[in-house]
């Protein structure tokens, strides 16, 4: 069992791009978000630059860069043009993710296993320029495996499985889910990797999660961009890092 570390919050503010890009225009404004999250006590902001643009925007990731005191977590794919981008900006983390254009959000963890040399030659660069590389992959050891095999300081766990079967009132599938989370956070850990997990969490399914002693940061970012729709959106996060903190304890 690891000793109990700090746990970090991630607030991803792509989201608010979303609604910003609903009419185009300036508003509502992400960099504007993200300086609140970090007022409201998020350790670092995730923002992820699809292929299709259909959120965040090279202008935002340059604004991030300008404006941040906290760690900027890059998500993108494997592809020449994400790694152009992230070696001329050189954010503090980047995350490898799977992406499909027809997919509504990042559906799945990246096939690691099956794409090893690829993927070891992708990151090398990365890597060599000082950013931490984050490989998000399902909870499957062969994946963490793998992920560790080409050089990954970090692996995020995806909890969409875990979180989809809560929603669905699926509570043996949700618990089984969460073992597995636990499960491989605790193996991964034993290879030397930093665990983070992400994808759905809620206030609902965030406390069991953040309890995993491996676990180092989480990231989330739809429910509290729709929970800062009612309660604003410093204490929307102020109130996940309570949760958070108390699952911690
Ligand atoms: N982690 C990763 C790697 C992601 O791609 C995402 C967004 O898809 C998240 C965390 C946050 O997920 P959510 O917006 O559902 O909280």
């Amino acid at each position: 069992m690891a000793e109990l570390i700090p746990l970090r919050l991630g607030v991803n503010i792509d989201h608010v791009a979303t609604v910003r890009n609903a009419r185009g225009g300036a508003y509502p404004d992400p960099l504007r978000a993200a300086k609140i999250a970090e007022e409201a006590g998020a350790d670092g902001i995730t923002a992820h630059l699809r292929e299709d643009r259909r959120h965040i925007s090279d202008a935002d990731i340059d604004g991030l860069m300008d404006v941040l005191s906290v760690p900027l977590n890059f998500e993108m794919a494997a592809t020449d043009e994400m790694q152009k981008i992230a070696l001329r900006h050189k954010p503090h983390a980047v995350c490898i993710v799977p992406e499909k254009r027809e997919e509504r959000t990042t559906e799945g963890g990246l096939e690691v296993a099956r794409d090893e040399n690829r993927l070891a030659h992708f990151i090398a660069p990365l890597r060599d320029a000082g950013c931490r590389v984050s490989i998000f992959i399902a909870a499957e050891m062969r994946q963490i495996e793998a992920a560790n095999r080409i050089g990954a300081e970090v692996i995020e766990l995806h909890t969409g499985a875990y979180c989809e079967a809560h929603a669905d009132g699926l509570f043996e599938e949700r618990d089984a889910e969460l073992v597995r989370l636990c499960e491989m956070s605790n193996f991964a850990h034993s290879l030397g990797l930093e665990v983070h997990a992400g994808h759905g969490l809620t206030y609902d399914t965030v406390a069991p999660v953040a309890a995993i002693a491996e676990v180092r940061e989480l990231n989330i970012g739809h429910f509290l961009i729709g929970e800062a729709i009612f309660l604003g959106l410093e204490p929307a996060i102020r109130e996940m890092r309570t949760i958070m903190d108390e699952a911690r304890k």
